[in-house]
């Protein structure tokens, strides 16, 4: 079964492999994304290091000047319709030292730093030490970006501009930020949505979901990517505790990168504890016990539990009493961790009215935020509950296959198949073994 699931897994890498980089699917999301290259470098570590090394340095090519690494690098290969939206839409200006291969102007989930310290730590070699060196100086900039020029909400996070930034578009967490974005589907019935020619509409975000994406995309573009005055000005700016317990966890994976290229990693562990202060001060909701997503614009948590308020587990010094609380959150019916028979854990409350089984980040169940969930609980001593979460992912893509996601009762898969990350992941949760 072990054996099957690696090669099957392998397969669907071999199959996605641009030459360059990764693809998530050939259909559904034909260029680079953001966040996908960093959980695809750390299941390629295990077969392939020489590509997880490629596939990182191609999307760090892309970085702008200002140390944004964007959400999309697209390759010019690749027909402009088989993608909405693609590079024309965002005309991204041309940068001196940004190949012309065209890129969106928002940002993802700075997964890289882990990634690059997982990549190299399966892998140690005079290579793997180049390759960090090469990507340390980078990495730092895209920290140095989200916790600067990002921090509109001016308490030490990076907010968002645009739901695609979390990387979980249409979570529940943005519902009451994007009710007050104007949604023009008249702008949106220009274009045609791709992405429904290939997944079925049940199981994508609304068109008015995609109305608000295109608004906020327009507005971003024509302040010219500029991050000045964000909260004053753009109609969406929102922190993330997934996102930002990411941007915490990466300081603290830098730190390690540091002390292997010769640089000073206390700088790091600092940044590292003042972001896990800052997700705990500012994203902290006392009343329920958990981590909620905040508007920065109104100053209001978000009223729904979503998966990434369990994120924060993550964060390497994250205090005992939050991740106590997180592992109540994780255990209660709206999440359900499993005890190793049942399926994982679901993108949003189970209990909720609106939970929605079926449609992307409403429901569904996602084996990156399952992943750095075992993570968390490995790192703060949960060891039992990781060891069966990692059981319960390897069973249902072992059952269902290589799927972008699954439905939360059933486990059937929904979304693309053959999906890169799922199958990166789950030759990293292989080869952790049991
Ligand atoms: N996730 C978005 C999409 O569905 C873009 O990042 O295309």
């Amino acid at each position: 079964m072990s054996a099957e699931l690696w090669k099957s897994a392998v397969n669907v890498l071999d199959a996605n492999w641009s030459g360059d980089h990764m693809v998530p699917s050939r259909r559904l999301y034909p260029h680079q994304w953001s966040w996908d290259a960093a959980f695809i470098a750390i299941g390629l570590a295990h077969v392939d290091p020489a590509r997880a090394w490629r596939d990182l340095r191609s999307l760090f090519e892309a970085q702008w000047p200002d140390g944004r690494v964007p959400h999309i690098v697209f390759d010019p290969s690749v027909p402009e319709g088989d993608y909405f939206p693609g590079p024309s839409f965002w005309d991204v200006p041309a940068h001196g030292s940004r190949p012309a291969r065209g890129s969106t102007g928002l940002v993802q989930p700075p997964m890289h730093a882990i990634a690059a310290w997982e990549v190299y730590s399966r892998s140690a070699s005079h290579e793997a030490t180049e390759e960090l060196r090469w990507l340390y100086p980078r990495l730092v900039k895209q920290q140095e970006y989200l916790t600067g020029r990002r921090d509109a909400g001016g308490g030490g996070l990076a907010a968002l501009v645009h739901p695609w930034e979390s990387g979980v578009d249409n979570s529940p967490a943005w519902d009451a930020a994007m009710s007050q974005v104007p949604a023009d589907h008249d702008l949106l019935r220009r274009y045609h949505r791709r992405d429904l020619d290939v997944a079925d509409a049940s199981h994508r975000p609304t068109d008015t979901d995609y109305a608000r994406y295109v608004h906020l995309v327009v507005a971003y573009k024509e302040s010219g990517y500029s991050d000045l005055e964000l909260a004053k000005r753009h109609d969406f700016v929102v922190e993330c505790p997934g996102f930002n317990s990411i941007l915490g966890a990466a300081e603290s994976a830098l730190a390690k990168i540091a002390e292997v290229v010769g640089a000073d990693p206390a700088v790091h562990q600092e940044r590292a504890r003042a972001v896990t202060a800052a997700v705990v001060d500012r994203l902290w909701d006392e009343g329920s016990r958990t981590f909620r997503a905040r508007d920065v614009r109104t100053g209001t948590l978000s009223p729904a539990h979503c998966v990434t308020g369990l994120l924060p587990l993550i964060l390497p010094g994250l205090p005992s009493e939050y991740t106590k609380a997180i592992l109540d959150e994780a255990r209660s019916e709206r999440f359900g961790l499993p005890e190793d028979t049942t399926l994982p854990v679901p993108s949003y409350d189970r209990t909720a009215a609106d939970f929605d089984p079926a449609r992307y980040w409403r429901g569904p169940i996602w084996v990156n935020i399952n992943w750095l969930l075992r993570r968390g609980l490995d790192q703060h001593g949960f060891t039992g509950e990781a060891a069966d979460l990692r059981t319960s992912m390897l069973r249902l893509v072992g059952s269902s296959g290589h799927y972008e996601y699954f439905h939360p009762d059933t486990g059937a898969g929904i979304g693309a198949g053959q999906f890169s990350w799922t199958a990166a992941l789950t030759l990293d949760l292989l080869a952790a073994g049991g």
